[in-house]
């Protein structure tokens, strides 16, 4: 390949766009996985019985796995914009990979030196977990290097950011918190769940001007994001609802039967994830019919 020059000796950098703006913001806000403090919840761990733990560890290794598979699958982007001289949205994407990278190994760290999970924590991942997580996503993203279309990137981001960062991380956090709520204090984890979830706000912003800007240029890709969604959102959906079915045979499997308080417990937690990512999928779908409805409307204003 030869390159026939170079967007910072051809035009001025978009200081003030949305790329470069989220990218002064991560190094502004930048963190150390290695740095949060974790004293507290190997102290909290140790007093814990085995149904306690058993209500974190899925979803810490659920997290793990899901931010190893953002840090292994977003390269196909970095190509893409690289390869069209989208230079502000690549700058962008090296904090956006530089801090998937971190999510991974901070809540490695907690799994290595809070909860000692030394085993394997692959079992802790339902079938659409694994369905989103080892086919959906790879290969969505795979599809940007194949093929390179605007509808591949679409189609990849719907994916990576609507559906992963937006629907299932998302609900990741809340349940984090409702839990740590029950739990008591795991506060090393649930500072490092924050300073993730800040991250994960500018990701998302950044996804919604990538697909802004596609559908700018091609309306007909609403059409890519609403059958890639609605294919998604229901696997989304049934994450959560897994993991539910999941803490009530443990507990079963652990006590013979399920004490009524027990159940009561889960089955609100349960509802009340459910009715979250339900509504985040709500919220991600208006938030890009929003951003369709003001293109088609106005092509000239993005
Ligand atoms: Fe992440
Ligand atoms: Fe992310």
């Amino acid at each position: 390949m030869v390159r026939v020059g170079y967007a910072t000796t051809s035009r001025q950098l978009d200081f003030a766009g949305t790329p470069l703006r989220l990218f002064a913001q991560a190094d502004r806000l930048a963190w150390d996985p290695l740095a949060v403090p974790l004293d507290q919840d190997r102290l909290a761990w140790e007093g814990m019985v085995g149904l306690q733990r058993d209500l974190i560890t899925p979803i810490a290794a659920m997290f793990v796995a899901g931010e190893e598979a953002v840090t292994l699958d977003l390269l196909p982007l970095l190509r893409w914009t690289a390869g069209r001289g989208m230079l502000e949205e690549e700058i962008y994407l090296t904090s956006f990979l530089h801090e998937e990278a971190k999510h991974t190994l901070f809540f490695r760290r907690w799994l290595d030196e809070v909860a000692k999970a030394t085993g394997d924590l692959s079992g802790y991942m339902g079938p659409s977990y694994r369905r989103i997580f080892l086919v959906e996503l790879p290969e969505a993203m795979e599809g940007v290097l194949r093929d390179g279309s605007p509808a591949s990137v679409a189609r990849a981001v719907v994916t990576y950011s609507m559906v992963v960062e937006g629907i299932v991380a998302e609900t990741g956090y809340h349940s984090f918190r409702r839990l740590l709520e029950i739990q008591g204090a795991l506060p090393g984890l649930l500072q490092g769940v924050e300073l993730v979830a800040r991250d994960e706000s500018r990701h998302l912003a950044f996804a919604l001007h990538l697909l802004s800007g596609l559908i700018s240029e091609a309306p007909e890709l609403w059409a890519v994001v609403e059958e890639r969604l609605q294919l998604l959102g229901p696997l989304a959906l049934a994450v959560p609802a897994e993991q539910h079915r999941w803490y009530l045979a443990r507990a079963e499997a652990e006590l013979g039967q399920v004490p009524e308080e027990f159940r009561t417990m889960i089955d609100m937690v349960a509802t009340d994830i459910r009715t979250h990512a339900a509504a985040q999928l709500e919220r991600r779908t208006a938030a890009l019919k929003r951003a369709w409805v003001r293109i088609a409307s106005d092509p000239e204003s993005d």
